[in-house]
């Protein structure tokens, strides 16, 4: 790994890999290329703009032309495909732009890869890596009872945005088998912490609760996600990266399966404690809106094998990683305010929440 290119890095876990990435690579040159969409935002990366081996480029994952640039211009020999469409609400509101970033987008990193790493021999095979960040919900749901999904598992995604981020992990496998790409692909669970744009559960309750607004519960609330801290994620794509076979998927997830309402109590319970807010008790809050269209029920991932072949394993517990998340959305009001007071945001949450 020399240079590093890294496609959403103003994102949520892209800003907290390069941030990773940074501390843990001496030798490491990194190019963050974000579109900055609504969810992009440099201020998550302002502590290192100044980094010797950091460059921000501005530019699109579907300008093919700008890709194969962008890759020849930095001797590009690892990449790490973070920038997508993430949000699965807008993805039922709107899918169309989730097709075009995150199945034509990847497909354009992929001709770049191929055109300068395979066509022009570039650098040795062994010396390259294309890096596939994609998530559990390309499994679709579980019932009650039913054994968590490993790597074997096969597809069944459920909304528009798993299914474009499960033809993307198809497309980067399918140039593997068929041109000798060397990838890998992760597939992890819900992540939190610092810098999550405030459209997801935990910040939109952290923030709502905050200033004494409902705190929306989707259907009965009892739906389970695999919560990961963000720095754990960032540390198990790390190690994909130097010490994963390529060819390889590793599921990754945080063996944390509680049901969202008891996510949403768990944060109101923290606030009650830790903050001054004249809302306490937070749960009074707590408000059962309409479910989300296709909703799925249960997610779980086994994650033997990225344990068993590279030793890594969660370490934050969610108690503690819900604590310092809470905290730090408390500490930086100034970047929550900085996006509160986007027009773009203020009509999301009216389209989202105003009919629920
Ligand atoms: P995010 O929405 O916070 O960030 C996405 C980033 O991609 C933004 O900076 C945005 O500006 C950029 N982007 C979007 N379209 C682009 C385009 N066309 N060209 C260039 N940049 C573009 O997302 P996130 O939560 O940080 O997720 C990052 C990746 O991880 C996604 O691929 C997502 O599917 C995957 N993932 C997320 C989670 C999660 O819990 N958030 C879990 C598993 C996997
Ligand atoms: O599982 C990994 C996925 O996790 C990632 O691939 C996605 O990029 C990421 O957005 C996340 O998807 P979810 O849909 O699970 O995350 P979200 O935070 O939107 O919702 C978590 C759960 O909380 C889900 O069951 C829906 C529910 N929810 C969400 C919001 C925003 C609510 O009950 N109320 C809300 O206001």
């Amino acid at each position: 790994m020399k240079n590093v290119l890294v496609t959403g890095g103003a994102g949520f876990i892209g800003s907290n890999f390069i941030h990773y990435l940074i501390q843990t690579e001496a030798n490491v040159n990194i190019i963050n290329l974000d579109a900055l969409t609504y969810a992009g935002n440099l201020s998550n990366l302002s502590s290192v703009e100044n980094h010797p081996r950091y460059r921000f480029v501005q530019g699109n994952i579907c300008d093919a032309d700008a890709m194969d640039n962008l890759l020849r211009e930095h001797e590009i020999d690892t990449i790490v495909h973070f920038a997508a469409e993430s949000h699965v609400d807008r993805s039922i509101l709107g899918p169309r732009q989730f097709v075009e970033t995150n199945v034509m987008g990847t497909f354009n990193m992929l001709e770049a890869a191929r055109n300068y790493w395979l066509r022009d021999k570039s650098m040795p095979l062994e010396h390259v890596r294309f890096h596939h960040v994609s998530t559990d919900e390309v499994f679709g749901s579980l019932k009650a009872g039913e054994p968590a999904w490993t790597e074997e598992t096969p597809y069944a995604p459920n909304s528009p945005y798993a299914a474009s981020k499960a033809a993307s992990d198809h497309l980067v496998r399918s140039y593997g088998h068929t041109y000798g790409l060397p990838y890998t692909i992760t597939n992890c669970s819900n992540n939190y912490g610092p810098y999550q744009f405030p459209e997801k559960l935990i910040p939109v309750i952290i923030l709502n609760a905050m200033e004494g607004k409902p705190l929306p519960v989707y259907g009965d609330g009892q739906q389970i996600r695999d919560w990961l801290h963000v720095q754990d994620h960032c540390e198990a794509i790390h190690l994909v990266l130097t010490k994963g076979k390529t060819g390889s998927t590793y599921n990754i997830g945080g063996v944390n399966q509680p049901a969202n309402l008891t996510i949403v109590e768990t944060i109101c319970d923290i606030l009650d404690e830790i903050s001054d807010t004249t809302h306490k008790p937070h749960k009074n809050l707590i408000q059962f809106v309409t479910d989300r269209p296709g909703h799925d029920r249960r997610y779980d991932m086994d994650t033997h094998k990225i344990h068993a072949e590279l030793g890594w394993q969660p370490r934050h517990t969610l108690t503690e990683g819900l604590l310092d998340t809470v905290k730090w959305y408390l500490d930086n009001l100034e970047w929550v305010n900085s996006i509160r007071k986007k027009q773009e945001y203020k009509g999301w949450l009216d389209t989202n929440y105003k009919a629920r």
